[in-house]
């Protein structure tokens, strides 16, 4: 799938979640304090609650309902009560400009 201009990267405020909808995906979107750009599924795989609205940290963004953290990197949640990964998305950074693939990867190992 084609990758999708989604802001500047400018725009992204260093561990504030955004979430934005590509082709009806939701996903989340966090620049980190090292200046990288991740993206990984919206939905929590415990309920249907927005991990953008939750707490970033240490590359993982925590979801407000019971507590599960994810990881940025691999989506792979840290801690129950969820146990299933969010997919992650390619992100690439292009003058200045933040592409995301909404094309799901799922990180096994
Ligand atoms: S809904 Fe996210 S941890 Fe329960």
């Amino acid at each position: 799938m084609a990758s999708t201009k989604i802001c500047a990267f400018d725009e992204l405020e260093e561990n504030q979640a955004v979430k934005v909808e590509i082709d009806g995906v939701p996903i989340v979107v966090v620049r980190d304090s090292a200046g990288d750009v991740f993206a990984i599924g919206d939905t929590c795989t415990h309920g249907d609650i927005s991990l953008s609205e939750g707490f970033v940290e240490d590359d993982t963004v925590e979801c407000w309902a019971h507590g599960s953290k994810f990881s940025l990197k691999s989506g792979r949640p840290l801690n129950l009560p969820a146990y299933e990964p969010v997919p992650v998305f390619t992100v690439e950074l292009i003058n200045g400009d933040v592409f995301i693939d909404p094309t799901p990867h799922y990180v096994t190992a």
